[in-house]
């Protein structure tokens, strides 16, 4: 199959990307988190397809985007007003909502779960393709099954090209990260997956406390430990550099560090910027150009901590071999 490169600034391209969705195609799309590979949620041949390109194991559920608020009651049951209060403060944005699911849901979606996972994402040409053709579209990260999320549609391509019918070329991806997860199904709520909106955040609209356990040990097919893999072996050393392992005479790294680059010829050095946002937007794509390099390990230097940076900790957490 050869995938087409859609242009997100092209109005034929989209209605291209949107008759394709309604035939059924598996369609990459830009997020305002990272690139989704997207199909028509209503038609789980269609959502199967997407198990089939990423390699997916089959009863990992899936996120289904909404082009509006008022659509969630299609896809969920037992709404709690607190679910309403997150959308108003946090929609069109990277927040997914963990409810009941809708009867008619097809377990391919869900994972035979009975919950499911909703979001109104933000990236204007996304939101408008779903709102303009009313469609609801399964979408987990365009990456082969483990590997790094991509955040550009060359990132894409390298990933699943061949596989899927189209990527549609939205830019860069503004946060970088997979949204924030919460878990509206159970009292007290829960972050489920650390991402772009904080705990604290959810609290403060809620006005009562949303806990967010450092490490979830909640399990959830999919929510797995090894994940977020570049193909290069990949570890943390002390921000400081201090603990840099010695020059080897045959081996050569790749060093994701802060602050001023150590001069080191066996090193292809990565500065990283030192805000937690920015370091989010930035991480994958490094990872990512780091894996290219053809490098024998990839050394990264530990991000500070603190709330801002927990979304960041869980991905490395998972990403480190
Ligand atoms: O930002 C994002 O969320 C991106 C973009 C494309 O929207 N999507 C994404 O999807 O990260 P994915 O499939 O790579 O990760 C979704 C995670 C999975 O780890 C899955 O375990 C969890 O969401 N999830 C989805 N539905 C769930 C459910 N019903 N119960 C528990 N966990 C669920
Ligand atoms: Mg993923």
């Amino acid at each position: 199959m050869k995938t087409q490169l859609l242009s997100a600034q092209c109005s034929t391209d989209l209605t291209q990307a949107a008759e394709l969705l309604k035939a059924g195609e598996q369609v990459a799309v830009p997020t305002e988190t990272v690139y989704g590979l997207a199909a028509d949620a209503s038609n789980p041949d269609a959502v199967a397809g997407i198990f089939t390109a990423k390699g997916r194991p089959a009863n990992h559920p899936l996120i289904v985007h909404l082009g509006d608020v008022a659509s969630i009651t299609e896809w969920a049951t037992q709404i709690p007003d607190e679910a309403y209060k997150l959308a108003n403060a946090f929609w069109p944005g990277p927040m997914t909502l963990l409810l009941p699911r809708a009867e008619h849901v097809s377990p391919v979606v869900t994972g035979g779960l009975d919950t499911i996972g909703l979001r109104v994402p933000a990236q204007p040409v996304l939101l408008d393709l779903l709102a303009t053709h009313q469609l609801a579209v399964a979408a987990p990260s365009a990456n082969p099954y483990k590997k790094l999320s991509p955040t550009t549609a060359e990132q894409v391509v390298h990933g699943l090209g061949g596989k899927i019918a189209a990527v549609i070329d939205g830019g860069p991806c503004q946060h970088g990260l997979e949204s924030t997860i919460v878990d509206l199904t159970k009292r007290p709520f829960s972050v489920l997956r650390a991402g772009p909106i904080t705990a604290s955040e959810l609290s403060a609209v809620l006005g009562e406390t949303v806990e967010a356990p450092e490490q979830h040990d909640t399990v959830v097919p999919g929510n797995v430990g090894s994940h977020y893999q570049p193909n290069t072996r990949l570890q943390m050393v002390a921000a400081d550099l201090s603990d840099l392992p010695a020059p080897h005479p045959e081996k050569r790294a790749a060093l994701l560090h802060f602050g001023d680059a150590p001069t080191r010829d066996d090193l292809v050095c990565i500065a990283m910027p030192d805000d937690a946002a920015r370091y989010g937007q930035a991480l994958y794509h490094q990872l990512a150009q780091a894996d290219q390099l053809g490098v024998d390990e990839i050394w990264l230097a530990q991000p500070p901590h603190g709330e801002a940076w927990l979304a960041v900790h869980d991905r490395l957490r998972r990403a480190v071999s």
